[in-house]
């Protein structure tokens, strides 16, 4: 879908930084190695709702090895002390410690959340854990938490569309584009 036919979203979008052929060339190339990583292993691919879903949509039909999917929620408070802070809402079905498990994140920004996930899930004893993310943000990082494979980097700016949202809108934009905060 072309951005010209969705009128009502230039009013936000400062700049289209991904289209939407960027984000399908880079998924398929992470379906790739994921597909030859995980080739006759037990793979659970874990997304953190709910800017994930679109990613891991894409994602998981790129790859073209048996997998499950499983989906965890977790809320994050602000105004407290460093870590310690986020606590699992949604848990996953299945036994964590019979899966290789690779945690699709839409954008990892502070790291917080993730860190603690990461954490919550290596204490359930998973084959292995990798952290895949659809962008980073590095210069925001807080704590110490790197993906193993992330498909962009972007600077200090906050964007939306592809899963990501805006005051819970915009994750249906295509492509993934810089907010125009001044629109408001
Ligand atoms: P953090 O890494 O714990 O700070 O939080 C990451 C979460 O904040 C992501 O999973 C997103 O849901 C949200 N987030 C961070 N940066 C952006 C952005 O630029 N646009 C939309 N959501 C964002
Ligand atoms: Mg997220």
């Amino acid at each position: 879908m072309l951005i010209t036919n969705m009128p009502e979203f230039h009013r936000h979008i400062k700049r289209v930084i991904y289209s939407e052929e960027d984000i399908k060339a880079a998924v398929t190339r992470a379906g790739e190695i994921l597909s030859m990583e995980y080739k006759d292993k037990p793979l659970l691919l874990v997304s953190i709702l709910k800017g994930a879903f679109i990613f891991l949509a894409d994602l998981s039909r790129a790859i073209n090895i048996p997998h499950e999917i499983g989906f965890m929620a977790a809320k994050s408070y602000d105004g407290t002390e460093s870590s310690g802070n986020v606590e699992i809402t949604m848990d996953l079905k299945q036994d964590v410690s019979k899966y290789h498990i690779v945690i699709v994140e839409d954008i990892i920004d502070t790291g917080r959340t993730l860190s603690e996930v990461v954490k919550y899930l290596e204490s359930k004893g998973p084959l292995s854990l990798r952290i895949v993310t659809m962008l980073d943000k590095p210069e925001r990082r807080e704590v110490k938490i790197q993906s193993d494979y992330s498909l962009f980097t972007i600077p200090d700016l906050f964007v939306i569309g592809y899963g990501l949202d805006y005051d819970e809108y915009y994750r249906n934009l295509p492509c993934i584009a810089e907010f125009a905060q001044e629109a408001d």
